[in-house]
């Protein structure tokens, strides 16, 4: 694979789960490169709302779609009725101790659901498609930084099973079919907002991730967060991520549609290659936001790592992507999305 463009040239790009968490951002981002999007979203996490606000902020209109990647039917008719050049697929369940409970559901939506889009795609004859992956892929005894390299380890949870699942029909794919050009993204942990504060993350229930959960904190929809562990082998004792800002990890998705121009199957990290600790995370919100953050130590999290975080050197070399936005930036964004938005896209904007 060459780093070079695919073409200069608009393109309609089908984005599944587009109206959700990183799908809503990357609608932004390939908007403002020029291209045309179409998104594909059955809302069962994500928001209507979400589009007219990503039409406020582009100022161009998005052509959605309300229904399930699980529908060949309806996959049909899209591709019949949109001249879709490529397809971004985020669409799929991501809580991990869901997975756990209903491991079917997410078999059914992740793996069964990709594999029909996938069949859609073919009957289309459209065989471009960038992939949400996710660092859970490394597995529990992966070697720090976590490199492309490395091959996927035991994952814990049906959902990361289901993402591995993905990457190997993906490569089998690829394989046996020439003409596919796929992109897989191994993302870390994404946080943060559109700079606009029109949106952003907006979890249902309880937060199971760090920075919606002190998000809510403070706006005082939660009294205190549970920082899970404080006795890992790490240097504050309190586990360690790579945090990147979702508008970079957005980006790279629109760097890797441009560059669907070789054959096969490529996978990149992205990530900041940057570790940072719960308690660095609490302190550099309140910085950014002036707002207490209570918190209290709690037993250790099941399944949680000490620490990991990506050596993002390939995406730079081939992508031309780095993750440039700093912690600050992060924070601020998020508190601005969250004062903002306090009840998410249920409150007046
Ligand atoms: P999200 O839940 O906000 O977005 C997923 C969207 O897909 C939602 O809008 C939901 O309504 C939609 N959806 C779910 N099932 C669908 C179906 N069958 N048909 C059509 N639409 C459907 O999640 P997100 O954080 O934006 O994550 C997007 C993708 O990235 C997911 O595949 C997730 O597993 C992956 N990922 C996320 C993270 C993270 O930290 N957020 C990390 C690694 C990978
Ligand atoms: C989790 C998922 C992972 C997924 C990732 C991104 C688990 C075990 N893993 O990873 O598969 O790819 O989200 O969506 O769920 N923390 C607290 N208090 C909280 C919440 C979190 O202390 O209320 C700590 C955790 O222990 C962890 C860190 O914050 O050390 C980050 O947690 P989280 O945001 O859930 O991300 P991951 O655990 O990396």
């Amino acid at each position: 694979m060459n780093g070079a463009r695919m073409t200069d040239q608009q393109l309609t790009v089908l984005i599944t789960g587009g109206a959700g968490y990183i799908g809503s951002h990357t609608v932004v981002s390939c908007l403002t490169a020029g291209h045309r999007v179409v998104v594909l979203d059955d809302l069962s996490n994500g928001h209507s709302e979400a589009i007219n606000r990503i039409e406020r902020i582009c100022e161009r209109t998005v052509t959605f779609y309300r229904g399930s990647c699980l529908d060949a039917e309806y996959l049909d008719q899209i591709f019949s009725e949109q001249s879709i050049d490529a397809v971004i697929h985020f669409a799929g369940l991501k809580a991990v101790g869901d997975s756990v409970r209903l491991p079917l559901d997410y078999y059914r939506v992740n793996v069964a659901g990709t594999v029909n889009l996938l069949s859609a795609m073919q009957r289309a004859d459209v065989n471009r498609l960038v992939f949400s992956s996710s660092a859970t892929v490394y597995g529990v005894e992966a070697e720090i930084p976590y490199r492309e390299t490395q091959p996927r380890g035991s994952t814990t949870s049906p959902y990361g099973a289901s993402k591995a699942m993905v990457e190997r029909v993906l490569e089998d794919l690829a394989l046996a079919d020439p003409q596919w050009s796929i992109i897989n993204l191994r993302y870390f942990n994404p946080i943060g907002a559109h700079s606009s504060g029109l949106i952003g993350e907006d979890p249902h229930g309880v937060p199971n991730n760090l920075m919606p959960f002190i998000a809510q904190v403070a706006v005082g929809r939660r009294p205190y967060l549970s920082v899970y562990g404080d006795d890992y082998a790490t240097p504050d004792g309190t586990c360690r991520r790579d945090y990147l800002h979702v508008m970079d990890l957005a980006e790279g998705h629109t760097k890797a549609l441009e560059r669907l121009n070789f054959r096969g199957f490529e996978t990149f990290n992205l990530g900041t290659g940057v570790p940072v600790s719960v308690i660095e995370m609490i302190r550099a919100f309140e910085h950014a936001s002036g707002v207490h953050i209570p918190y209290e130590i709690a037993p250790r999290r099941p399944g949680d790592l000490p620490e990991f975080w990506a050596d993002p050197s390939r995406a730079k070399a081939q992508l031309n992507w780095t993750a440039h936005r700093g912690l600050e930036t992060m924070m601020l964004d998020t508190w601005r999305w969250q004062s903002q938005n306090p009840n998410g896209y249920s409150s007046e904007g």
